[in-house]
């Protein structure tokens, strides 16, 4: 924990949309009773335009034994209204979305009126294609308009989305689309990015091979490229063909507040990924809510996320956030180093982006290419910065701090995960000074606490598990069909509580440092991967016996991947195996998951029982081979000096 600090510029202040007393009194209102937090949530939900109006606010119970959460349970709406059609009255030309496309020379605005006539008639065309109300749509697409157009028209039908990140392998896409069981699948011909190619419809052919896929009926694809794709006869159909000749009216799906609004996939600490389901009323609230707290937003904001739309934070603060508070969301399709590392700046000129949202890597990766990349833009028009998805290091704040803002932008770092559905901790901007590397204060109606491993509330000073206390509108509700694994990975082990999976310090201010997952999910570039799930795609591989991973540190990504294979006897260990394992895993789960090291090793550090003592291959992975701790529980000590013998032959 650094003790510097920086206060937010009396300018930005003046403008803010709170003050820091009026922070704390909000703040402690949202929290004092379980009445006073129902009235600060009615009150939020205001902010959203329903078709019935909800009477109950919370339903929220974490004993295991009459388990519920439900927010606004009897409201009614539409969610694709709120992010469009209510903005049609005062801001019909107003840009919804600008689109910039992977080559600099490629940009499209899409206002409100425009984005309403293209969901609706994707809305109308999906419709005519079989799907209503509850069925299950799998979005695997690049970042183009058509994308956040998909979501929308979903959302307008009442059809659940399920948006698989287009650099998930086939098998990855396969397997989510039989979890999901969708009736239609969406994507483009082939997604571009710094000028290279993925085949997205190969890959869905691919997908669709694979047994218990036979759910999906219809398979549209996207003209993104043109390039020759092969367009199966009965199943498959152009996007521009079934929307060409639709009504730009579709009346909306009446939606309960409780009704599954989208299905996403993310990575846990066993198993296959689970598809974390978020419903509609509150999760809108929700998003809407802290977008305007977290973000100070203003009516005139250009505001550029730069999270794909395969990830929560696509989800919603690129699309559902900025659209439902009338906001202009900025959309890229590219890489921030095409044609130069000077493409980001750009961008933020040209189309005068006031807020930039990013991730700790992608500052990191820029850093390392220099300054100069930077300056040659002027980024005038920025007044906040912000990150999301893994720590910051306190060298990557700085730099963000001093040359991406020319040191007159606050930097809000929002920690909150997929399951959360939005932010629930963030320095409100222009409310406290800020920390470096720190996620600073609980959000409105958010009780963070932070428990030791006995389950014990820790109060003050304190570092430990870190659970939250009570609900929020935009907590996830199940897992799509494993509400039992729900139930035993977010609520069982501190009874009372929902456990995130992170590890926390609080500070003498009352801040909070998160200190990286405690569980066996790596966040890899913010990116979450699960240890099960890579060492089964290792396994899967016919030359190996078993394999172990885990996170080491990486400069640019925060957290590479760390293998310890054992292959079978008379496999030669060889770089070329390497490769071939990485290659192998690559096309397993997608090339976000590249192995950064693999040891070939005899023999694994296990206890008596057969576990994996992974906080050893931790250390090792690390660099750390002496100061290993208690190793009195290991089945064959001995294995840590092969271990280590051959970590030092690759030195
Ligand atoms: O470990 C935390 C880390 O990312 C995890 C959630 O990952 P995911 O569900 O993919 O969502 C990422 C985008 C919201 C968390 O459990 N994390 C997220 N934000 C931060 C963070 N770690 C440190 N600081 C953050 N600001």
């Amino acid at each position: 924990m650094t003790q510097s600090s920086f206060p937010v510029s009396a300018e930005f202040v003046a403008a803010a949309n709170t003050t820091p007393a009026q922070y704390i009194k909000d703040y402690q209102r949202s929290i004092a009773s379980p009445k006073a937090n129902d009235d600060f949530w009615a009150e939020r939900a205001e902010l959203i335009d329903w078709i019935k109006k909800p009477t109950v606010i919370s339903n929220v119970n974490y004993d295991l034994d009459d388990f519920r959460i439900k927010w606004f349970e009897d409201g009614e709406l539409n969610i694709s209204v709120n992010c469009i059609d209510r903005h049609l009255k005062d801001n019909p030309y107003k840009p919804a979305i600008i689109w910039e496309g992977d080559h600099p020379s490629l940009h499209k605005t899409l206002s409100f009126t425009e984005l309403h006539a293209e969901v609706c008639r994707l809305g109308n065309a999906m419709r005519k294609l079989g799907v209503s109300k509850g069925d299950r749509v799998t979005l695997y697409m690049p970042m183009i308009p058509e994308a956040m157009i998909a979501m929308l028209a979903c959302a307008r039908i009442g059809a659940v989305h399920s948006v698989v990140f287009g650099g998930f392998s086939a098998e990855s896409l396969g397997n989510r689309i039989i979890d999901s069981q969708s009736k239609l699948v969406i994507t483009a011909d082939e997604g571009v990015r710094s000028n290279k190619h993925t085949p997205l419809k190969a890959n869905v052919d691919r997908a669709l091979d694979m047994d218990g896929t036979q759910c999906v009926e219809k398979v549209i694809v996207v003209h993104r490229t043109g390039n020759s794709i092969p367009m199966s006869g009965r199943r498959d159909v152009w996007y521009h063909s079934v929307v060409a000749g639709e009504s730009a009216e579709c009346e909306p799906e009446v939606m309960n507040a409780e009704d599954p609004l989208f299905l996403l996939y993310t990575s846990g600490s066993t198993g296959k990924p689970k598809g974390v389901l978020h419903t509609t009323g509150g999760y809108i609230t929700y998003a809407l809510s802290t977008f305007r707290d977290a973000f100070d937003i203003k009516d005139d904001d250009v505001y550029w996320c730069s999270a794909d739309i395969g990830w929560i934070t696509g989800h919603t603060y690129s699309t559902y956030a900025p659209l439902a508070n009338g906001t202009t969301t900025v959309m890229f399709e590219g890489a921030p180093d095409y044609p130069t590392w000077a493409r980001v700046g750009h961008i933020i000129d040209k189309h005068k982006v006031s807020v930039v949202y990013t991730a700790p890597t992608a500052i990191r990766s820029m850093m390392k290419e220099g300054d100069a990349f930077v300056r040659e833009s002027d980024r005038s028009s920025l007044r906040l910065l912000a990150t999301v998805g893994e720590p910051i290091n306190p060298e990557a704040w700085d730099w963000y701090y001093e040359v991406v803002g020319g040191g007159k932008c606050p930097i809000v770092d929002t920690w909150w995960q997929t399951e959360t559905g939005g932010i629930l901790i963030a320095p409100i901007p222009g409310t406290v000074a800020l920390k470096p590397s720190c996620a600073m204060t609980p959000l409105y109606g958010i009780m963070p606490e932070i428990v030791d491993s006995d389950g014990e509330v820790l109060e003050g000073l304190a570092e430990g598990n870190l659970v939250i206390r009570g609900g929020w509108p935009g907590q996830m509700r199940t897992i799509y069909k494993d509400h039992e694994r729900f139930l035993q990975t977010y609520f069982t082990e501190y009874p009372g509580y929902y456990f995130t999976g992170d590890g926390a310090q609080r500070d003498e201010d009352g801040h909070y440092w998160i200190t990286g997952r405690v569980d066996d999910v790596l966040n890899v570039a913010g990116h979450r991967l699960g240890t099960a799930e890579l060492e089964s795609a290792i396994d899967s591989h016919p030359a190996t016996v078993e394999a172990a991973v885990v996170g080491m540190p990486h400069e640019i990504r925060g957290v590479g991947i760390a293998a310890f294979v054992i292959l079978k006897s008379g496999e030669t260990k060889d770089e070329q195996i390497k490769e071939e394992l990485n290659r192998h895993v690559r096309r397993e789960i997608g090339p976000i998951a590249n192995l950064d090291a693999i040891y070939i090793v005899d023999g694994l550090p296990k206890t008596r029982s057969g576990k994996i003592m992974r906080r050893i291959l931790r250390s090792l992975a690390a660099g750390q081979y002496v100061g290993l701790g208690d190793l009195s529980t290991l089945a064959d000590s001995s294995v840590i000096n092969k271990i280590i013998e051959v970590l030092r032959a690759e030195d």
